[in-house]
C-alpha cells in the first residue's frame, strides 16, 4: 500500500487532517486500531472555540455543528457561594464557543471520509513507524489478521497519548515535560435539563465541580475526586449530594437531577513531548501533548495541530518550500505552551489540591476575586478560553 500522508488515528486529529488533506487534493490513508462504534461513542469534552468552529465549518464538516451546537457566549464562575459571569463577546470582541461534543465531531468526520475522502480502515493497528528519516517513511500496521506495510511521503501520528508514533523519535532527541495530578474528575451523564444556560466552573473547599451540557435535555457533571478513585464506589446519590454542596449559592439557584446514564473517572496530566517532528514523522494531538481538562483545550489544540501540517504541506506541493514544514514544531509548540498555562492555571486556581497550606487556598480566592474585579484580569481568562490564535 501507498500514499501520500499516512495518518495514524482516527480521533479527532486524524480525522480532521484526513479531510483537510482531501480538500487540499492531497492523498491519505488513516489507520485506526479500534472499531467505528467505539470511536464514535468515547465520550470526551465538549467545548469548540471559535477558530475550531471556524476550522470545521471551512472544511465542510459544519452543517450538523450548526444546526445543534449551543453556542455559549459566557461562563459562571462559582466560588465562596457567589457567581460571577464571564461574557466572551463583550470582552473578545465578540467570540464566543460552541458547546458540541467531541464525539458529534468524530461521528461528522467518519461520515465525511467514508463518503468522499481515502481509505479510513478500523481495526487497523499501527505497530511502528520505520524510516522516519529517511524520504520513504512507512507505517508497520496489522488488519484483519495479516501485517502490512503503508509506504508514505509523510507519517502524521495523530494515535493518541497512548499511540505508537511518538516511539519512533530517538530518546535522545526527545524532551518530555510533565505534571501529573493527584486528582482526577469523575465524570456523568445525566437525562436531565442543565440547571444552567452555560457552563458552571466551581471553587469549593470540597473541592472543584463544573456543571456543563450535551444538548438541551442531557447535562454532564463533574466532581474532583482522588486520583485513583473507582467510579462504582460512588451512588448516584451521592454524586448528586455532592454536586450539590459544590454549586450552591446564596440566591435561589438550585440542582435538577435526573436519570444517571454513564459514568467513569477521568485522570489530569500535562504533558508536553518535544520536538513535534522528526525527520518525516509528524506528531499531532494528544500523540504529543496532554493538557488536563479544565478549560476543555485538548480537541482545540489537536485542531491547531493538524490546521497547521495541512496548510504546510499545501504550501510544500504548491511552491516546492519546506519552510512551513520545517517550522511546523515551533509554530505548533508556542500555542501549545499558551494552552498548557492556561488549563494549568484554570485547574491549580479550581481544584483543592490535598497539600495546599491555608496561605494557597486564600491566594486561590483572592486569583478569583482578582477576575470578577478587574477587566484585565476577565479579559485574560476571556481570551485564553476562546482561545489562542492558530499558526
Ligand atoms: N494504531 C492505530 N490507531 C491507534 C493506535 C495505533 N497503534 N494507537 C492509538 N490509536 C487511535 C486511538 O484508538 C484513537 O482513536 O488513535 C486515536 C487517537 O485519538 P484521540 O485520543 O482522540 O487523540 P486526538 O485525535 O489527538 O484528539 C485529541 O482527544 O484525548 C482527547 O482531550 C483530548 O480532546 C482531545 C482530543
Ligand atoms: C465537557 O462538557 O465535557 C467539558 C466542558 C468543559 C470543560 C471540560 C469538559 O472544561
Amino acid at each position: 500500500m501507498r500514499t501520500t500522508v499516512g495518518i495514524i488515528g482516527a480521533g479527532p486529529a486524524g480525522l480532521l487532517l484526513a479531510r483537510l488533506l482531501h480538500n487540499a487534493g492531497i492523498d491519505s490513508v488513516v489507520l485506526e486500531s479500534r472499531d467505528r462504534a467505539y470511536v464514535e461513542q468515547r465520550q470526551r469534552a465538549g467545548i469548540l472555540e471559535q477558530g475550531t468552529v471556524d476550522v470545521l465549518r471551512a472544511a465542510g464538516a459544519g452543517e450538523r455543528m450548526d444546526r445543534r451546537g449551543l453556542r455559549h457566549d459566557g461562563i459562571e464562575l462559582r466560588f465562596d457561594r457567589r457567581r460571577h459571569r464571564v461574557d466572551f463577546p463583550r470582552l473578545t470582541r465578540g467570540r464566543s464557543v460552541m458547546v458540541y461534543a467531541q464525539t458529534e465531531v468524530c461521528k461528522d468526520l467518519i461520515a465525511l471520509q467514508l463518503k468522499e475522502g481515502g481509505p479510513l480502515l478500523f481495526e487497523a493497528e499501527a505497530l511502528a513507524v520505520e524510516g522516519a528519516e529517511s524520504d520513504r517513511p512507512a507505517v508497520r500496521f496489522r488488519h484483519g489478521g495479516r501485517e502490512d506495510v503503508l509506504e508514505c511521503d509523510y507519517v502524521v501520528g495523530c494515535d493518541g497519548f497512548w499511540g505508537v508514533a511518538r516511539k519512533a523519535v530517538p530518546a535522545g532527541l526527545s524532551r518530555v515535560f510533565e505534571r501529573t495530578y493527584p486528582f482526577g474528575w469523575l465524570g456523568i451523564l445525566a437525562d436531565v435539563a442543565p440547571s444552567h444556560d452555560e457552563l458552571v466552573y466551581a471553587r469549593h473547599d470540597r473541592g472543584f465541580a463544573l456543571l456543563s451540557m450535551r444538548s438541551p435535555s442531557v447535562s454532564r457533571l463533574y466532581l474532583q475526586v482522588p486520583a485513583d478513585t473507582d467510579a462504582e464506589t460512588w451512588s448516584d446519590e451521592e454524586i448528586w449530594d455532592e454536586l450539590e454542596r459544590r454549586l450552591e449559592t446564596d440566591d435561589d439557584w438550585t440542582l435538577r437531577r435526573g436519570p444517571i446514564t454513564q459514568k467513569s473517572v477521568t485522570p489530569m496530566r500535562s504533558y508536553v513531548h518535544e520536538p513535534m517532528r522528526h525527520g518525516r514523522l509528524f506528531l499531532a494531538g494528544d500523540a504529543a501533548h496532554i493538557v488536563p481538562p479544565t478549560g476543555a483545550k485538548g480537541l482545540n489544540l489537536a485542531v491547531g495541530d493538524v490546521v497547521t501540517f495541512a496548510r504546510a504541506l499545501t504550501h510544500r506541493q504548491e511552491t516546492g518550500s519546506t519552510e512551513l514544514l520545517d517550522a511546523y514544531s515551533a509554530t505548533c509548540l508556542r500555542r501549545v505552551w499558551q494552552a498548557e498555562r492556561f488549563s494549568y492555571d484554570m485547574t491549580t486556581m479550581l481544584h483543592r489540591h490535598p497539600e495546599a497550606t491555608p496561605f494557597e487556598e486564600r491566594l486561590q480566592l483572592a486569583r478569583l476575586d482578582r477576575i470578577a474585579s478587574c477587566r484585565a484580569a476577565e479579559t485574560d481568562l476571556a481570551e485564553g478560553y476562546t482561545g489562542f490564535p492558530i499558526g
